[in-house]
């Protein structure tokens, strides 16, 4: 299964949870893991995190969901 972890942290917090997720699951599974850019493969399953500031998401996590 190929796993996209995609995240985006201000202070570290959804950082450090995407972390232990990665370590969590197995390398081989792990088609990509860091923030939104233009490089993220198709993958088969989405985990997807973000900071929030009056209940939304990053802009740049609300613009990956589009
Ligand atoms: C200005 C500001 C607004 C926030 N608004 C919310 C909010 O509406 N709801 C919430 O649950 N947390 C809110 N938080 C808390 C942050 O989303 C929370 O600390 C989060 O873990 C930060 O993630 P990060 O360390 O990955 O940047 C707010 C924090 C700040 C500084």
């Amino acid at each position: 299964m190929k796993i996209a972890i995609v995240y985006s942290s201000n202070t570290g917090n959804t950082k450090m949870l995407a972390e232990t997720i990665k370590n969590a699951l197995s390398d081989k599974d792990i088609a990509y893991f860091g923030k939104v850019n233009d490089g993220i493969p198709d993958s088969d399953l989405y985990i997807i995190g973000s900071w929030t500031n009056k209940g939304n998401a990053s802009l740049d996590i609300q613009n990956f969901f589009k």
